[in-house]
């Protein structure tokens, strides 16, 4: 059994590892921190898990809790998680961090986007970005892997096939991305309390969302060249799932079918990636609760244009499935272990 630890499990995708890992064969949690409940049961903090385990939070003193586990899942905010990550690493540790610390490569990009200094370069230098479909072999030899942004998930994954291809202007992305309110995390903000999100629909964050360069950091590294792109995000009033639509120029004739094509053999082997037939689009309604990624898409042949739309429960695909995913992969499991979860309706 791999011994694994999880800090910052007292937020959504915290305690979505422990609900995920708790049906995973072939590991056992040993050690899950929080600060402001410590001490306390998980399943008293959370009371879908009452019967389920008996895990109590501690407090995250890396020095203390590093014996306690051979793999940890950093499920901090952004800042919080560079030291420890660093010092698990540097233990011998395997870590997957869902934080944004270890995505950017360059970090004067992060510094800008985030605002906060870089102070473990040599660290982040050894990090590799956790999304299986692109960089699967990578990931297998990783000992510390940056579980992708939630946004980016979808958008990368709805782009690739057409940036791999070279069918589709590379400064012509449009992503414009919905999602539920669990994507901003647990901690409490009046801006996402119920009347202010229930009937409501905006976006924010426009032209200056930090999930923007880690797109395009991706997406440029698929396209062999420097690619911008403009992407939108909206707060849906529904708990979970993101809604991503692409738009592109295409750079010659191509009808729906023959995209449908490309995207069948590019994703075909991938186990969360479901490529929908033609006439049929991803709704979020239909990956709840499961580690799939739903891709449609349609040309319209009128403007040029490729409108690609994919879909992803943003706690799991969009984090701590994706997360576990690429544990499985790093530590030699069957990459579907613990993730064969039917999609919940309604
Ligand atoms: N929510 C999503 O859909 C999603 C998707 C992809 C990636 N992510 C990323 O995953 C990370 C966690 O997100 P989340 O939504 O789970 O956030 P969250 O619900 O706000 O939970 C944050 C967790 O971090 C702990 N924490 C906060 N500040 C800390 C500090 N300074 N030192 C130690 N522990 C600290 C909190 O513990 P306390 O009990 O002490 O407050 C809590 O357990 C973030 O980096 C986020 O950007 C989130």
């Amino acid at each position: 059994m791999l011994k694994v630890g999880i800090c910052g499990g007292s937020g959504y995708t915290g305690s979505e590892l422990v609900r995920i890992l708790l049906s995973h064969p072939g590991v056992r949690i040993t050690v899950i921190t929080s600060e402001r409940s410590r001490g306390r049961r998980v399943g008293s903090l959370f009371p879908h898990f009452t019967g389920l385990t008996g895990l109590s939070y501690e407090s995250l003193i890396p020095e203390k809790i590093v014996k306690k586990a051979d793999f940890f899942f950093m499920a901090l905010p952004h800042a919080a998680s560079q030291e420890a990550v660093s010092f698990f690493y540097k233990s011998g540790k395997h870590v997957c961090d869902l934080s944004a610390d270890y995505r950017l490569k360059d970090p004067r990009v992060y510094e800008t986007w985030y605002g906060v200094r870089h102070e473990h370069r040599t660290v982040l230098k050894r990090s590799v970005y956790g999304l299986p479909e692109l960089y699967r072999s990578r990931i297998r030899r990783a000992r510390l892997v940056a579980n992708p942004g939630c946004f980016p998930t979808g958008a990368i994954l709805g782009i690739y096939p057409l940036a791999k291809k070279g069918i589709v202007d590379p400064d012509s992305f449009v992503i414009d991305s919905k999602s539920g309110t669990s994507g901003a995390g647990r901690k409490a903000d009046s801006s996402l309390s119920f009347c202010e999100v229930n009937e409501s629909f905006r976006a924010y964050a426009i032209a200056t969302h930090r999930h923007t360069p880690e797109i395009e950091q991706e997406v440029s590294r698929v396209a062999g060249k420097p690619v911008m792109v403009d992407f939108t995000p909206h707060l849906l009033p529904v708990n979970r799932g993101i809604l991503s639509t692409v738009y592109a120029r295409l750079t010659g004739k191509y009808t729906t079918e023959e995209l449908l094509t490309l995207y069948s053999k590019t994703f075909g082997k991938e186990p969360f990636v479901r490529v929908l037939d033609e006439g049929r689009f991803p709704d979020i309604r239909n990956v709840r609760g499961s580690n799939f990624c739903d891709v449609g898409l349609k040309v319209n042949e009128r403007t040029g244009t490729v409108i690609v739309v994919t879909a992803i429960d943003n706690l799991v695909k969009g984090a701590s499935g994706q997360a576990v995913q690429n544990m499985n992969i790093m530590m030699g499991f069957e990459e579907t272990s613990g993730l064969n979860h039917t999609p919940a309706l309604p």
